[in-house]
């Protein structure tokens, strides 16, 4: 009988194009399902459940870790943004990762960030977190364009967390007839309800303490949608006035159709977003919700 080695294959990290286009050119050889999380790194349970629905899906699976320049604004967090590379590889290669691809700005944007092609999203990304972040989902759309041109994965994983960035995603792979199959995976959450985020580290301990309110407040005016209620207008407002009160600056709450459209009172599938900050810290967060 012929011994069967079950040990996985290490995992490879690579930084430059060209070593990943290799390995995949050798799996799409060899016919297989490619699966690929793009992160941005500082990884947690969030970013977990993205890798381990891609090893549901796929049987050969990549994560970039790059923190895209082009995403953040000049007055936002790129310099800061939590990077925690080596605690980040030990988490892929636990998980089974195959190829772990994490280049420099220069390898991505060999032309300077000004002189790059952008992806432009006409309406969807300016909506929302959008008139929040002018260029930021540009930024997003077109670094995962070049990703994908880069990994040419059969699937890419994104979170139910950032709503509007998967629908951007989703909208410009249509648009765009790319050959990729978007897969979403649900929010995770800290036990008290608040979203798993790099960026929570950015709250004080009191902070903290009441961030999860912004999920309880999408609770509640989810329940009102449930129960019929279609008053809109009067729903966002009382989020807002709840989440003022208790400290919290409100960029936007809205009730949306799942494409992010203005919804009717007939519309049955809604999503309720909000972006708030909370001291130095902007959080996000949805509530989908069918009636
Ligand atoms: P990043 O914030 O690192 O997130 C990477 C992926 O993890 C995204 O698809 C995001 O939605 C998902 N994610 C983050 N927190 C989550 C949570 N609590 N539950 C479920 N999924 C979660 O999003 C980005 O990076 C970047 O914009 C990127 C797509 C990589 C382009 O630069």
């Amino acid at each position: 009988m012929t011994a069967v080695s079950t040990h996985p294959q290490p995992m490879e990290v690579v930084t430059t194009v060209a070593a990943v286009r290799e390995r995949i050119r050798r799996w799409h050889g060899e016919g297989r399902r490619i699966a690929f999380v793009p992160t941005m790194g500082n990884l947690h349970a969030g970013h977990m459940s993205l890798i381990q629905a891609a090893a549901r899906h796929g049987d050969r699976f990549v994560a970039s870790i790059f923190v895209n320049p082009m995403q953040f604004g000049p007055n936002e967090d790129f310099a800061h943004y939590p990077r925690t590379v080596r605690e980040d590889e030990r988490m892929l290669a636990a998980a089974g990762c195959n190829l772990m691809f994490m280049p420099d700005v220069a390898e991505i944007y060999p032309q300077g960030l000004e002189g790059s092609v952008h992806i432009a999203v006409p309406e969807l990304s300016t909506i929302l977190c959008g008139r929040f972040r002018p260029g930021h989902f540009e930024g997003v759309a077109t670094v995962v364009a070049k990703l994908f041109n880069i990994v040419e994965p059969h699937m890419a994983v994104f979170g139910e967390k950032d709503y509007q960035q998967l629908t951007v995603i989703r909208r410009m792979v249509a648009d765009l007839c790319m050959p990729v199959e978007i897969i979403a995976a649900p929010t995770v959450r800290e036990s008290d309800g608040l979203a798993m985020s790099s960026r929570n580290q950015y709250l004080t301990a009191d902070e903290r303490r009441i961030a999860p309110a912004i999920y309880q407040e999408l609770g509640r005016a989810a329940a009102r949608l449930t129960a019929g209620d279609s008053h809109f207008a009067e729903i966002e407002g009382a989020a807002v006035r709840a989440l003022e009160s208790i400290g919290f600056r409100p960029e936007y709450v809205a009730v949306r159709t799942r494409t992010l459209e203005l919804p009717g009172p007939d519309s049955r599938e809604l999503v309720v977003l909000a972006a708030a900050r909370l001291g130095r810290a902007r959080l996000i967060d949805n509530v989908q919700v069918s009636r």
